[in-house]
């Protein structure tokens, strides 16, 4: 449960619908933090792939995530640094390794029990942007704004594939189209907590829309 203090504004939807820019700004704009909850799902599978425990042991995971510190400190310009077990993972959890596996490590049941309640200890008593895929139905039902960012997979292909030219990555946009549609499948079809929109979201298509515009809305 969390306390009459906290208030939450949960924004979820699927890799590439502008969640995180439009979570970072929206929560300048209304002087909240921000609590990027993707990252942790993410250090978690950077922790199992150094373990060397493989993707399809959920034993082994379980236990992984068990013992693993994670911790988010929020930066001046709205990012996060993110420490496992006290190390800087900020890059490593963004490679394109930790992307292929994030999906198989955060179906597992123990991983996200864990990772949950970091996230609401997180916005415990305070004014919070939680970017996620189970923010609005699962972390936080009972959030002050729930929102649910959509694009078509061909908009979010384009997105990730200019993002990564950008940030200097080799890319190739068929390949990148293809591992979006593997993880929606992957993270829409899962037992526990998959994505959906709450029955009480507001759903806004992002495919031609600028940041600007969507923020706006
Ligand atoms: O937002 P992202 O791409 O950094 O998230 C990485 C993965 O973590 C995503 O494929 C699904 C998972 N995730 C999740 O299962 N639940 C959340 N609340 C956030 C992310």
């Amino acid at each position: 449960m969390t306390s009459s203090a906290t208030r939450v504004v949960a924004i979820d939807g699927p890799a590439g619908t502008g969640k995180s820019s439009v979570s970072k700004l929206l929560a300048e704009k209304v002087g909240a933090s921000y609590l990027d909850t993707g990252a942790m799902y993410r250090a978690v599978t950077l922790a199992v792939l150094d373990a060397g425990v493989a993707l399809d042991d959920p034993a082994g995971i379980a236990k992984v995530a068990q013992a693993a510190d994670i911790k988010l400190i929020p930066n001046a310009d709205g990012s996060s640094t993110v420490l496992l077990d006290g190390r800087d993972v900020s890059g490593p959890i963004r490679t394109e390794h930790v992307t292929s596996a994030v999906s198989a490590v955060s179906a597992v049941p123990e991983v996200r029990t864990k990772l949950v309640a970091l996230q609401r200890e997180n916005a415990e008593g305070r004014f919070v942007v939680v970017e996620g895929r189970d923010i609005g139905t699962v972390v936080f039902p009972s959030a002050d704004v729930k929102i649910f960012l959509t694009a078509t997979p061909e908009a979010r292909a384009e997105r990730r594939h200019k993002q990564n030219l950008d940030a200097g990555r080799e890319s190739d946009y068929d390949a990148v189209l293809a591992s979006v549609n593997r993880r929606d499948h992957l993270d829409s079809t899962r037992a526990v907590s998959p994505l959906r929109a709450a029955e009480d979201a507001v759903v806004v298509d992002t495919s031609d829309k600028t940041l600007m515009e969507v923020l706006d809305e």
